[in-house]
């Protein structure tokens, strides 16, 4: 009973922290005026859930697209409009290559190393917003997740007392890193925080905005309803500098 206290004590201040660790509201700055419309794309995480829907949907949009992969070979598709570029996004380098003549930046950037301390999702996106700044790229749109910032304990209590807790606090942990950083750049974003993934097909019809999810239970999204929103962002100045919530 005790152990059973602790722990839901633990789950509950490991929510409040991710509140507070994550972005909240909006950010105003002048400098989040940016180009409207893009043409060339950047798509990091494209061998992915999401980053695979998001190559397609985008070369469906009409968009010229640029997918960073660590292994070219996992892309399938072809198209006139589609090229795929090895590389790391832990690398910096290699991401300064692959950004230029980029207008806008999408990222689906996830891995599995759950059980420890890490820093790939901050780290990675420091190299993309480091080199989106110096080459003046005008929009960033990277998936985190419901859970964070204003949207603490907005994944349901599966989530918010057992799967954040036990399997994901480093890996959530790190994604307070990531919104921060983002918000803290000079990049025009939005923080896209889907609810559950799942690999359903494209509704075509989402909820979204900062009231998304609640705390009993977890609210879902395909990938491809994901991606969709995500590619609506580069269209629309509604959301920039901000971090909406996108389920069914
Ligand atoms: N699962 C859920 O219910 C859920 C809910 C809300 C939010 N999310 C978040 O949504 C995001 C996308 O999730 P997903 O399941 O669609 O994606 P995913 O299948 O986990 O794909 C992650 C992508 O990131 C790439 N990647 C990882 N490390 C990289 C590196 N160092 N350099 C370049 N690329 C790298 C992977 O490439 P490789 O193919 O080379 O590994 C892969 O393309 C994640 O951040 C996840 O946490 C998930």
């Amino acid at each position: 009973m005790t152990l059973l206290l602790l722990f839901l004590v633990y789950a509950i201040a490991l929510s409040i922290a991710l509140a507070g660790a994550g972005h909240w509201g909006r950010t105003t700055a002048a400098r989040l005026a940016s180009k409207p419309h893009s043409e060339r794309i950047l798509i990091v995480g494209a061998t992915g859930g999401t980053g695979r829907q998001l190559v397609a949907e985008a070369l469906e949009r009409g968009y010229t697209v640029t997918a960073l992969a660590r292994n070219p070979s996992r892309i399938q598709v072809t198209h006139p409009r589609l090229t795929v570029v090895r590389g790391d996004v832990l690398d910096g380098a290699s991401v300064d290559a692959v950004m230029q003549g980029q207008d806008s930046v999408l990222c689906a950037l996830g891995h599995n190393r759950y059980l420890g301390p890490t820093r790939i999702l901050s780290r990675g996106t420091g190299h993309i917003l480091r080199a989106m700044e110096a080459q003046g790229v005008s929009r960033f749109v990277c998936e985190t997740s419901l859970g964070l910032g204003d949207s603490a304990f907005r994944l349901g209590l599966f989530y918010t007392l057992f799967i954040i807790p036990v399997i994901l606090p480093f890996y959530f942990w790190d994604k307070t890193r990531q919104e921060r950083m983002i918000a803290a750049s000079r990049v025009p974003f939005v923080i896209v925080r889907p609810g559950a993934l799942t690999n359903g097909a494209k509704r075509g019809v989402v909820r979204h905005g900062s009231g998304i999810g609640n705390a009993l239970w977890a609210v879902r999204i395909s990938r491809a309803d994901v991606a969709a929103f995500m590619l609506d962002q580069l269209e629309s100045d509604a959301y920039v500098g901000s971090s909406p919530g996108v389920c069914w």
